[in-house]
């Protein structure tokens, strides 16, 4: 996890100001040799949703050269850094017919559905395309349900895998996401035995699956502590080991590779005391980095090297919003205009979203060794 010295903050922020999002590139890769490590023969690819900053994705390429994408800019975007569509997969249930078109001309192969309505979109491929069908696992044990909006029980997949299959289509493997940050590793054996269920009831009507995708949702440090990493993989791969011995399996982590690999870097901008409160204004807020707070639910450290007796205040963001505060019940000395804040874990799903909302531009994206 990175943790950057204030000494570091402070001189990198003198070098490029701030609000600064600071990745290492070294805790990206290890990230990844640990996901080798523990679910090794799994092919990873990166989920570029969780960070598609292009010096992000380079750094990656340098360990996985197989990227996860939704969308046409996601493909460009991967593109641009010199990985063909025929090492990603379009992961996104719902596209438009001609999101599909493009992708497929792009060079992009596998493509995930789960209805019927998405399987027509596929009719003037045929076999030219390989579709995963992606299954539902709600899971009260994460803390983004990936299950609510996308997927299909068992029961359904049987009869919509039948389906495309009389449509001339050729459903190659299953897919799931348990959940985003998900500390229940045991959730993933569930739906990876129920995963094989599915792939016997199909062999018996003759459609025979060769492929297990068991998507991201592996979790990161961030104000609460996670189990020991080794603790957690075990019972995945003991399930992959078990029940797919001989499947190839693939996975699409996102926050996992990059999610503690960065520190944003803030300055306090401004401060006042109202009701007898502290409120202190930093550089980047809900409209920016701190953009998670609100989609992914994220809460993330905040620290200052300041000292002095701690009181309760409020950190707000720089926009004229009154929704902009990322936190009403922080605790701290009393801060300074001018001091430097780090926010720690701060890699995925800050950044990409983002927005331009009063002019206050995103945080810069730079790689450190
Ligand atoms: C289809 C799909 N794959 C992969 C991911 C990445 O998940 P995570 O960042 O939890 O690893 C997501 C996250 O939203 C997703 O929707």
């Amino acid at each position: 996890m990175l943790q950057l010295s204030f000494d570091e903050a402070r001189s990198l922020k003198e070098q490029y100001g701030t609000p600064l999002m600071v990745f290492s590139r070294r805790e990206i890769m290890e990230k990844l040799s640990i996901l080798n490590e523990y679910l090794p023969g799994v092919g990873l690819y990166y989920a570029v949703k969780a960070n598609a900053h292009p010096e992000v994705l380079e750094v990656i390429k340098q360990c996985t050269d197989k990227f996860d994408v939704c969308s046409p800019h996601e493909i460009m975007t991967v593109k641009d850094i010199g990985v063909e569509g025929d090492n990603m997969i379009h992961t996104n249930p719902i596209k438009k017919p001609e999101d599909i078109r493009f992708a497929v001309d792009q060079g992009v192969k596998w493509f995930v559905f789960d209805n019927e309505y998405e399987l027509e979109k596929f009719k003037p491929y045929g076999k030219d395309v390989n579709l995963m069908l992606r299954l539902s696992f709600p899971n009260t044990d994460c803390v983004v349900n990936l299950s609510y909006k996308f997927g299909v029980y068992a029961d359904e997949a049987m009869e919509l895998a039948k389906k495309a299959t009389d449509m001339g289509l050729r459903v190659r493997g299953l897919c799931f996401h348990v959940g985003s940050q998900n500390l229940n590793p045991f959730k993933y054996k569930e739906a990876i035995a129920e995963c094989r269920r599915v792939f016997n009831h199909l062999l018996l009507e003759g459609i025979c699956l060769d492929l297990l995708d068991i998507g991201g949702g592996f979790p990161v440090e961030y104000v609460d502590s996670i189990m020991p990493l080794r603790n957690f993989f075990t019972p995945i791969r003991k399930a992959l080991d078990s029940y797919f011995p001989s499947t190839t399996v693939i996975a699409e982590p996102g926050r996992f590779i990059v999610g503690d690999a960065a520190n944003l870097i803030l300055t306090v901008v401004g401060k006042s005391k109202r009701n007898n409160v502290w409120w202190y204004y930093v550089d980047d807020g809900l409209y920016g980095s701190f953009s998670g707070r609100v989609y992914d639910h994220g809460k993330y450290l905040l620290l200052t090297d300041k000292e002095g007796p701690r009181e309760q205040c409020i950190i707000a963001g720089p926009t004229c919003d009154s929704i902009d505060v990322i936190y009403h019940t922080s605790v701290m000395p009393e801060l300074d205009i001018g001091d430097t804040l780090l926010a720690l874990s701060m890699g995925a799903y800050t950044s990409c979203s983002a927005s331009h909302f009063n002019g206050c531009l995103p945080a810069k994206t730079i790689v450190i060794d």
